[in-house]
């Protein structure tokens, strides 16, 4: 499906090691499955603590069960460029918001918001499994899910642009 030109789309939480790139494995995986080859996606976290770690093994193996690999991706911290080079950068807490908004610099055309924006009638924050049990990445796995397709539906009609900053 050919909807727009190209929209670069950064997912955010603070290690990213467990949030964030679930939600980079879900929303490739629902792309590719939906044909939307136009949409690049990547994640970072806030924070430099796991700068080239592979993702948790346990948002691995939650992932896995759904048929999303996540073992190839390494995380990375946001940098200033990630300002310029992303139209969307989504926040998965408003931590993550608050600390993203405070780096950007002055006039970047990212719009910054929270992914779960893309999920309306779920809970706003996707709350951070990594102290917690494996219930915890089966929830950020359903919450992710939900905010894919809300953002897939969204770039697909356009709507995402009249979401705001
Ligand atoms: P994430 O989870 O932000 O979803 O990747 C965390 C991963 C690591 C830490 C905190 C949260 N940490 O404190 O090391």
């Amino acid at each position: 499906m050919s909807c727009e030109k190209s929209v670069r789309v950064l997912l955010v939480c603070l290690g990213n090691i467990c949030r964030s790139p679930t939600a980079h494995g879900v929303l490739e995986h629902r792309l590719r499955a939906a044909g939307l080859d136009w949409v690049r996606v990547d994640s970072a976290g806030t924070a430099a603590y796991h700068q080239g770690h592979a993702p948790d093994t346990r948002a691995t193996a939650a992932a896995a069960r759904r048929g999303v690999p996540l073992a190839h991706l390494r995380a990375r911290q946001v940098v200033t460029a990630d300002f310029e080079q992303f139209d969307l950068i989504l926040a998965m807490d408003a931590q993550n918001l608050l600390d993203l908004r405070a780096q950007a610099p002055a006039g970047s055309s990212a719009s910054v918001r929270l992914f779960m924006d893309f999920a309306k009638g779920l809970e706003a924050e996707v709350p951070d499994p990594y102290y917690g049990g494996a219930a915890g990445f089966e929830q950020v796995l359903d919450m992710v899910e939900a905010a894919s397709d809300g953002l897939i539906d969204q770039l697909c009609s356009g709507l995402w642009r009249r979401g705001g900053k």
